[in-house]
């Protein structure tokens, strides 16, 4: 699907280019860790995605990791699993 490095551009919520997407602080990611509103968005390399539809991020938590915030380290560092998960969910925004 993705055509290998550089050649990456999700799909994003709205049809609108990822440059286009808006933007968004920590403070406000971090109020959509599955705790605080409906909304479950994870940040991953600038990117915003929406998550809350995954029955493996049901309130924010997926394994000892917690939505709402930028988690580019612990996936390419401590997840058993590629960035590729993330081809199934929107990309609604960046993180400013
Ligand atoms: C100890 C660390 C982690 C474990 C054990 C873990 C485990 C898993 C497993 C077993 C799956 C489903 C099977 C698969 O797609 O391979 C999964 C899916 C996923 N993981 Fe992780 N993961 C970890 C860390 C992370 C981190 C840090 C992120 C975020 C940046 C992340 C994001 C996702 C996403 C978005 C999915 C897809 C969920 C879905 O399809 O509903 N994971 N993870």
């Amino acid at each position: 699907m993705n055509g290998g490095e550089g050649s990456f551009e999700p799909i994003t919520g709205d049809g609108r280019p990822v440059a286009e997407q808006p933007t968004y602080t920590r403070g406000q990611l971090a109020l959509r860790n599955g705790q605080d509103r409906d909304e479950i968005w994870v940040a991953y390399r600038g990117l915003i995605y929406d998550v809350t539809r995954s029955r493996l991020w049901k309130r924010g938590n997926h394994y000892e990791h917690w939505a709402g915030q930028d988690l580019t380290r612990e996936l390419d560092q401590d997840a058993p699993h590629t960035p590729n998960v993330f081809d199934r969910f929107l990309v609604i925004g960046q993180l400013r």
